[in-house]
């Protein structure tokens, strides 16, 4: 589809066809050039270990169209870091920071003109992803890698936009184990998600929160985002959590918060106390920030706020975060990368 044809203002969060995408492979103890591919489609062996034993990890960022014209990335050495991590938790070569970033500029570039145009809420979404292509039958780290970099142009992840959701938390189901993969954006994190993800949706919840897989007690994280909660007394409150994934969002908005005046803490939230909390939000890249309206949790039903209008001070961190990306104010922190 030629972006030209796009209706850039009502896309929603799923694949459209761009120019290509860029791939590296990694053979003989080393990674190949970096190359831009027109067809969206890998041919690899049906032993490969990905396909088998869930070597592959991904990432996710956006590339963003700024009010002075220039396109730029969010914070793609974080992601690089954040890849890194995954990597080495299931034993998978990674890219160097360097050539991570080099890829999703050469990746944006590439789909310059899928970038969506400064005032239409849109961006484009790059979806790094890493596998073990070796035909493996024994369990084993395999010795050959695709680095991949995939675009794609996206609306507001949900439908509805900055507007409340209810989740629910679903005890008989954990995403991570204790000591397991949480802290790693690897594939099988997520199919384990999809299950609660499919049984809330039927009850009526659109996002589940996972609570700690060792004692359930505690917050752990939302299926693809983490937990915010601000307080009445000026807190911006986020689980400490070995099984959740380290949110860049979240650690942007902690400095943000913290420009503001408020309070930051990390540290574990019981599940029984999220009555503190007088606004509550699902963070990510995906949605930015989703305003989270009630929580059910056994027979107790938590309410933040109003059911149809996001908190005060959680539209002010979706607007600031949003505002440093489409570069409307100055980068203070330095989280923009030129393309
Ligand atoms: C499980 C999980 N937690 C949190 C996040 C949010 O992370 P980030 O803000 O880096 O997108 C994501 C999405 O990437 C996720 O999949």
């Amino acid at each position: 589809m030629p972006s030209n044809s796009l209706d850039w203002k009502n896309l929603g969060f799923s694949f459209l066809p761009t120019n290509g995408h860029v791939q590296a492979d990694f053979a003989d103890g080393k990674w190949g050039p970096l190359q831009a591919k027109k067809e969206p489609y890998i041919s690899m062996h049906v032993a490969a270990n990905c396909l088998h034993y869930g070597q592959a990890c991904f990432e996710g960022l956006k590339a963003f169209a700024t009010k002075e014209g220039k396109r730029v990335l969010f914070r793609p050495d974080r992601n690089a870091d954040r890849m890194r991590l995954s990597a080495d938790r299931i034993c998978m070569e990674a890219p160097s920071v360097e050539m991570f970033v080099e890829a999703c500029r050469m990746a944006t570039e590439l789909n310059r003109d899928f970038v969506p145009p400064y005032g239409t809420g849109a961006s484009l979404y790059l979806r790094p992803l890493l596998i073990g292509t070796e035909p493996t039958v024994g369990i084993r780290a395999s010795t050959t890698y695709s680095f991949i970099v995939l675009v794609t142009p996206v609306g507001p992840y949900y439908k509805d936009g900055f507007s409340p959701v209810e989740a629910i938390v679903l005890e008989d189901y954990d995403r991570a184990a204790p000591k397991g993969t949480g802290r790693a954006k690897m594939a099988g994190n997520y199919a384990a998600s999809l299950k609660p993800g499919v049984v809330a949706k039927k009850m009526g919840y659109p996002i589940v929160l996972f609570s700690d897989p060792k004692e359930n007690k505690y917050v752990d994280e939302f299926g693809t985002s983490n937990f915010i909660g601000i307080t009445a007394d000026g807190y911006y409150k986020t689980p400490e959590s070995g099984s959740i994934l380290q949110s860049i969002t979240n650690e942007s908005l902690q400095v943000l918060a913290q420009d503001m005046g408020l309070k930051v803490s990390r540290s574990a939230i019981a599940l029984d106390g999220l009555d503190q909390f007088r606004e509550v939000g699902a963070c990510g890249t995906a949605a930015v920030i989703t305003p989270v309206y009630s929580i059910q949790y056994r027979e107790r039903k938590f309410t933040f706020g109003k059911p149809d209008r996001a908190g005060e001070t959680l539209t002010r961190l979706y607007q600031a975060i949003q505002a440093v990306q489409y570069g409307e104010i100055p980068d203070r922190h330095g989280w923009l990368t030129a393309v």
